[in-house]
């Protein structure tokens, strides 16, 4: 999977293409990132969406903690959007989305009913930041049972519909969220999970961020991995070093090599192997009474 680089152009054309699509359909079914549910949305959506059932998808909760997968989850429901778990790699979790579809969507159903309009389907797309696991999700979600609709009289034209039953029909391309860049923070976690180009960020610079948070949040973390000896007290550099000699890490004679010990921390944290880690916590927000 391509990692992007955005800029102005492509915001514009994402943006356009999102509120071409938006018009076609009941509900918009958005993927977050569940180690950082917060930095891997764009808030654009709220007010694209408007007027539109929502559903978020916590998806990647494989790699996330799961005590603050209940906290995030809590925090979109208080927001009063509905929220699913899901790992759109195994498939935990997929099941329950139908029902919650129709939770979701029970005021159309219900306004189409008195209309006298039966059995007409729910039409949802997806939508997310790069990376967030869309087309997996589509894949494993539409399964192969679903049957592809699309450029036959009567449908819109040149789009393309998946009938996953007969009522809920999502449309087969994703929307394309760009990520809040402007924030440093989130430049940063988005860095961290590996939704930003490493050509871009500093390897070695990360890897400290990282574990200057695993110090703090998850201790013990650092020592049983990677067989080091307690981290109390000792600067991000120190740990890094330690890592080094630990996987015998060098350069040429004896001199630690920090940036491979940096890329193996990075990469441990972002396949799952340092454990199921979630990097930010829900705040606060004094806008919640409005949504
Ligand atoms: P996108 O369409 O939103 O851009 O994302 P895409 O589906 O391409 O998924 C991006 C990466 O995230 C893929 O990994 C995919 O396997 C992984 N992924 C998606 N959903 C989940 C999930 O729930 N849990 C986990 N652990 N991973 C998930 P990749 O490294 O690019 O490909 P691959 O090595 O898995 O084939």
């Amino acid at each position: 999977m391509a990692n992007y680089q955005w800029y102005p152009g492509h915001m514009t054309k994402a943006k356009r293409m999102m509120q071409e699509d938006i018009k076609l359909i009941d509900l918009i079914i958005e993927l977050v990132d569940a180690r950082i549910p917060q930095s891997s949305r764009n808030p654009d959506i709220d007010e694209l969406g408007k007027n539109k059932a929502r559903i978020i998808l916590l998806n990647k909760s494989d790699l996330a903690d799961s005590q603050k997968n209940k906290q995030w989850m809590t925090y979109f429901n208080n927001k009063g959007l509905h929220v699913v778990e899901v790992n759109s790699k195994s498939g935990a979790g997929l099941k329950s989305i139908q029902g919650v579809v129709q939770e979701a969507c029970k005021e159309k159903i219900e306004r189409d009913r008195k209309r006298g309009i039966l059995n007409r389907p729910v039409r949802a797309m997806v939508v997310g930041i790069p990376n967030v696991g869309k087309s997996t999700f589509i894949n494993s979600f539409a399964g192969r049972a679903c049957t592809k609709t699309g450029n036959k009289p009567g449908v819109t034209k040149g789009k393309q519909w998946i009938r996953l039953n007969k009522s809920l029909e999502l449309l087969d391309t994703p929307g394309i969220l760009w990520p809040k860049f402007e924030d440093q923070q989130v430049g940063l976690r988005l860095a961290m999970i590996g939704s930003i180009n490493d050509e871009i960020i500093h390897l070695d610079e990360l890897a400290y961020d990282l574990i200057h948070f695993l110090t703090k949040e998850y201790t013990g973390l650092l020592e049983n991995r990677y067989q080091i000896s307690s981290v109390e007290g000792k600067d991000d550099y120190e740990i890094l070093k330690e890592i080094c000699f630990s996987r015998k890490c060098f350069l040429k004679g004896e001199e630690p090599d920090i940036m491979k010990a940096a890329s193996i921390v990075v990469e441990d944290f972002r396949n799952g192997r340092l454990g199921r880690i979630t990097l930010e916590l829900p705040l606060f927000d004094p806008t919640d009474s409005e949504t």
